[in-house]
Parts: C-alpha cells; sequence; structure tokens
C-alpha cells in the first residue's frame, strides 16, 4: 500500500443489510450491546508489512486460528465511544481524538502494535458514515462504536503477536442503568489492578478480572462493583466499567486520581472540566473508604456518582460492603451537582449546547 493509498478504505456493501422495518423495529428499544448494525471496520496488520487493507464490510463472524495468540494471551484492547444524532438531523461524535490516543496508549502497555490515530478515526467515521441510518434518535439514545484489537498470530510462543486485527463494530444503545440511582458494592476480596499492571491500559483481562466481583455485586442486589487499591485495601479506585466522583456539602468534588491503576476515563476528564468552569473546587486525591463511610455519616458527603461513556453521569444511592451500608443524599439520584453536570454533559454531547472547549466533531 503506497502512501497516497493509506486509510482509504475499501467498501464492500453488505449484500443483504437490515430491512428499513426490522432496522426501526430494533431502533426502537435497543437497550444495551445487544443489537448491531450491518457493517464493520477491519484492518490488518502484519510486522514487515504494516497496517494494510482498510475495508468497510458486511459484518460477519470473523476466522481465527485456533493458536491465534488472543486466544491464549489475552493480548487484546478495546475502547468505547458514541456517535449522536444531532438536533439538525446531522451526526456528532464526542472527544473521538481522546479515544485514539488511549488506544494507541493501551496497544503500547499491551506491547501490541499501535494503530495510527489517523487510521483510528478514519475506521470510526467510515463506519460511522456506512451505519448512520443505525443512529437511534432518543433522548438517551446512540449509537455505542467498539473499535478493539486483538493478537491474530498462530503461535502458542509467550511474546507479543506480529500479527493484529483492528476491528470497529457499532451498536445501537439506550441507557446502560435502567434509570434513577444506583447502588454500589465495595469489593474488599477482590481488587482490580496494582500497580505496575494493566489498570491504565483498556484491555479485556481487566475486564474478565473484574468479573468475579461484578457476580458478588449482583448476589449482593447491587448494580456495580467498587474496587479499592490492591496493596492497602483501603483507598477508593474505581467501579467495574466506570469512573466515580464525590461531591461534599461545600460543593468540592472528589475523585481518585490517576496513578496507573485506574481506567483515564474521557467522561471523567471531561467533567473535571465542566466542574472547573462552574467555579466548583475539583481535588484529584486519594479518599479512603473508611473515610467515605463517615462523610456520609456525618452529612459531609452529599452526593456520588458514576460516569464513563456508557455509564454517562449516573447517581449512585448507596454503598454496600462488610462496614454495612451508606446511603448518600436522599437516596434517590435526584441530586443537584449530580443533574447539573449531567445536563452539561449530555447538552455538548448531543450539539444542544454550546461547545467552548472544541469537544464535539461533525461527521459529514
Ligand atoms: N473505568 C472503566 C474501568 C471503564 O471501563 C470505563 C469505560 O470506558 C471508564 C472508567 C470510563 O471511561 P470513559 O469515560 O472514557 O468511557
Ligand atoms: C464504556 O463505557 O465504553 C465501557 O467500556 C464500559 C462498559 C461498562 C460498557
Amino acid at each position: 500500500m503506497d502512501s497516497a493509498d493509506q486509510f482509504r478504505f475499501t467498501h464492500l456493501p453488505h449484500p443483504a443489510p437490515v430491512s428499513v422495518a426490522q432496522r426501526t423495529e430494533l431502533l426502537a428499544n435497543p437497550g444495551f450491546g445487544r443489537v448491531f448494525t450491518d457493517h464493520m471496520a477491519v484492518v490488518r496488520y502484519k510486522e514487515g508489512q504494516g497496517w494494510h487493507n482498510p475495508t468497510i464490510e458486511a459484518r460477519a463472524p470473523i476466522a481465527l486460528d485456533p493458536a491465534a495468540a488472543v486466544l491464549h494471551y489475552a493480548q487484546e484492547i478495546f475502547e468505547g465511544m458514541k456517535a449522536y444524532r444531532a438536533a439538525d438531523g446531522g451526526v456528532v461524535m464526542f472527544r473521538p481524538d481522546a479515544n485514539a490516543r488511549r488506544f494507541r496508549q493501551s496497544a503500547e502497555r499491551m506491547a501490541m502494535a499501535e494503530v495510527p490515530e489517523a487510521l483510528f478515526l478514519d475506521a470510526v467515521r467510515e463506519l460511522v458514515r456506512a451505519d448512520r441510518d443505525w443512529i437511534p434518535s432518543g433522548e438517551s439514545a446512540s449509537l455505542y462504536l467498539r473499535p478493539f484489537m486483538i493478537a491474530s498470530e498462530a503461535f502458542l510462543g509467550v511474546k507479543p503477536s506480529s500479527e493484529y486485527l483492528f476491528i470497529v463494530i457499532a451498536s445501537p444503545v439506550g441507557a446502560y442503568f435502567s434509570g434513577g440511582a444506583v447502588s454500589v458494592w465495595v469489593s474488599e476480596e477482590y481488587t482490580r489492578a496494582a500497580p505496575g499492571g494493566t489498570g491504565a491500559a483498556k484491555c479485556g483481562g481487566n475486564y474478565a478480572a473484574s468479573l468475579l466481583a461484578q457476580r458478588e455485586a449482583k448476589r449482593q442486589n447491587c448494580d456495580q462493583v467498587l474496587f479499592l487499591d490492591a496493596a492497602e485495601h483501603r483507598w477508593i479506585e474505581e467501579m467495574g466499567g466506570m469512573n466515580v466522583f464525590f461531591v461534599m456539602d461545600d460543593g468540592t468534588l472528589v475523585t481518585p486520581p490517576l496513578g496507573g491503576t485506574i481506567l483515564p476515563g474521557i467522561t471523567r476528564d471531561t467533567l473535571l472540566t465542566l466542574a472547573r468552569d462552574r467555579g466548583l473546587t475539583v481535588r484529584e486525591e486519594r479518599y479512603g473508604i473508611d473515610q467515605c463511610y463517615a462523610d456520609a455519616a456525618s452529612g459531609r458527603l452529599v452526593e456520588a456518582f458514576a460516569c464513563g461513556t456508557a455509564a454517562v453521569v449516573t447517581p449512585i444511592g448507596r454503598f454496600r460492603g462488610h462496614r454495612g451500608e451508606i446511603v448518600i443524599g436522599a437516596g434517590n439520584g435526584a441530586d443537584p451537582v449530580t443533574g447539573d453536570l449531567r445536563e452539561a454533559l449530555i447538552g455538548i454531547q448531543r450539539g444542544q449546547r454550546p461547545d467552548p472547549h472544541g469537544w464535539v466533531q461533525r461527521i459529514d
């Protein structure tokens, strides 16, 4: 592939796409992550050849050698991002460049070939264009994009793969949580990531490691799991699939700092900026679980919320764990700071509010 052809996607349209009537029915109530569009973007990598054969093709099962490295040593990373239907019928994306950068950083940590950011963005945009009719227009609906990369070399020796598949799939989604405030189980037994580990990378292995704790949370009638640090089992880190914020009675926001063990969430970063724009004091600092329980009891801790691409901003109504249960605020999610930040974020993401930081990109 010479440089002029680089990243020029070949389009192989689906020979039998979903009918308009069926798509309309699917889009009416898509849930989260079970409905998929007609196409996918696929780009291959081979050592010595680099990235090649970018295509937009019919979404279909992929053929993998049973010895493919991803199946044995979990060399896999992914991203999560959304395209929205704007009020004028156009299509917008929110900070896709930040996902491209984080994907490259995840690849670096997992010793994988790095996808050039321009290629990542082209793949995502080409897929959104091909499947734009799949973008739902409801209030909390969007097209969730899932770029991912797997190690595809057939070799059982333990080493970084010399071949990769970079794929983007798309899924029309509604809200991740059914509504209201979520309940959170504090995991004392299992940790998610340790210093020097892969906590800051968006690799599938981190999620595999979280599932037992998430199952425990469900058994305890909680929606999500909260992980503490691996060294002292004391400092609040993040949830299984989202970052966490706390709001104090003086209006200060507290969120755990990025230190290599939590995912550097793009929503987290955005909310820090939006909060500062509003004149709120924001502290990225360690917050102990004992302090959290004490602050809830004294009334100092007035709100808490989860944030992420899937979760957007979701109020936390209660924490449960071996040390008992605490209710945050009224426990029903009617929290003013959380609500204000959520509205501000959604308004910008959907192109309904001014975008002073240049976060929103239009897809023509
Ligand atoms: N933390 C984890 C473990 C996640 O899976 C996610 C979701 O992507 C987040 C945090 C939030 O990241 P972002 O806001 O970039 O979606
Ligand atoms: C996302 O928010 O994009 C994630 O990857 C988290 C997962 C819970 C869907």
